[in-house]
């Protein structure tokens, strides 16, 4: 893998912040995007904008067809197989709150939904507020001291045939990968239904919903080299096809009269509105990027860069990391015993380096790990071992003035 090349394709890389060059170590919040996104969405907005499915003629047709293929893209990518649909959202939270929302009408007192005390708040809030309007109950699966479920604990709460389980493809704060396929798997086995919440995952690791035989499948498009604005729903078909829209408007009709409306075929039922389409669009070249340089490679290189930090930070007297360095993306969690989070940020800041601190909208997390918030660095395919050295001896330095 070229990495100076790779570099290249990111154009914001090539600045100083506060006099240092940039590291930028905070992508799991969003990672940067390569110049070929860039250059969609002003050729798109240049040549071929025109909104979709509504007209007849040349530009509308065109600009169609170019998101219906990053439709079909998104697909193959996530191999979502024959029996799975492809829904555009705006990003993981609204694909959430969409299966959550629709999903409320198969939910009574007599269910129960079960999550996890590391998911995102964009997967459990829209769960527990589910919960909460029809009476069904909520609970929530621990963590292990290594940072890995409860395998133990799920079992059981699987083993009572719980509606639906919400899990995070990988944890945004401790960066643990789960093993999705065997939880599925187990859960299918009581008649449980599964939604990942793949917004770390799906840049990082390859992801094939078939199979991992996921029921619902959430990310977002700027998680993984792509545009803001844009998300995907990958869905069983039969699941969709019981639930009603979450939200009403046009292009998602079949009839509306004064009497009645009924609503349109999959995926148009889901999409109410003028959907972010030169958003997909680009989202396709993201995900072309990506695979130009292929998960073999970019798995094997932020595996190298996770472990490297770990064992960098780990030497630096009086910080602790959250989690073990098994089965880990590209995400560390910690904190300077003593020093605040968001001081520590504020240092390596002042030299260039970005991370983000606080509680990652996953303030149950916080709660079960008896602090406020982390520092977290998190890594893609364009940070170098060289920048980990960097952000390390920021580390140490913050270490020495805070403590
Ligand atoms: C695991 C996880 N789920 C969901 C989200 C929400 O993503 P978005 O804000 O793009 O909807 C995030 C964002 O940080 C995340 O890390």
């Amino acid at each position: 893998m070229d990495l100076q090349k790779i570099r290249k394709d990111f154009p914001i890389l090539n600045q100083a912040v506060n006099g240092y060059p940039l590291i930028y170590l905070d992508n799991a919040a969003t990672t940067q995007k390569p110049r070929c996104v860039i250059d969609k969405i002003a050729e798109f907005y240049s040549n071929s904008n025109s909104n979709i499915h509504r007209g007849v003629h040349h530009l509308s047709q065109e600009a169609t067809s170019a998101y219906e293929e990053a439709r079909s893209y998104v697909a193959r990518y996530m191999d979502a197989g024959k029996d799975r649909t492809i829904v555009f959202t705006k990003g993981t939270t609204e694909s959430i709150n969409l299966v959550a929302s629709s999903f409320s009408i198969l939910l009574s007192a007599k269910d129960t939904v079960v999550t996890t005390v590391s998911d995102h708040h964009s997967s459990f809030v829209p769960w527990q507020q589910a919960c909460l309007k029809t009476g069904a109950k909520f609970k929530v699966v621990s963590l292990l001291p290594d940072g890995s479920l409860d395998l133990e604990q799920l079992r059981n709460l699987l083993a009572e045939s719980p509606k639906i389980l919400i899990l995070p493809h990988v944890s945004n704060v401790i960066g643990r990968i789960n093993p999705v396929k065997e939880i599925i798997a187990e859960a299918h086995r009581h008649g449980t239904a599964v939604l990942v919440d793949g917004a770390q995952a799906i840049a990082h690791i390859p992801v094939s919903t078939c199979d991992i035989d996921a029921d619902f499948y959430c990310w977002s498009g700027h998680k993984a080299y792509g545009p803001t604005g844009i998300g995907v729903l990958c869905a069983k078909t039969s699941w969709l096809e019981q639930l009603p829209p979450y939200q009403y408007g046009g292009e998602m009709i079949e009839d509306v009269s004064i009497q009645k409306t009924t609503f349109g075929p999959l995926p148009f039922k889901f999409e109410a509105g003028t959907p972010p389409f030169a958003e997909a669009i680009a989202l396709q070249n993201a995900l072309s990027y990506i695979e130009s340089i292929g998960f073999a490679q970019i798995r094997q290189h932020e595996e190298a860069l996770s472990a490297y930090a770990f064992n960098r930070l780990k030497e630096i007297a009086g910080l602790e990391i959250y989690g073990s360095d098994k089965d880990r993306a590209g995400v560390i969690s910690f904190n300077i015993r003593g020093a605040y989070h968001y001081d520590v940020g504020v240092i390596l800041d002042q030299m260039g380096i970005a991370v983000r601190t606080g509680h990652h909208c996953a303030q149950p997390l916080m709660t079960f790990l008896g602090i406020p918030g982390t520092v977290r660095c998190s890594f893609a395919i364009y940070n170098t071992l060289e920048e980990i050295d960097k952000m390390a001896e920021a580390v140490q330095k913050a270490a020495q003035m805070l403590s």
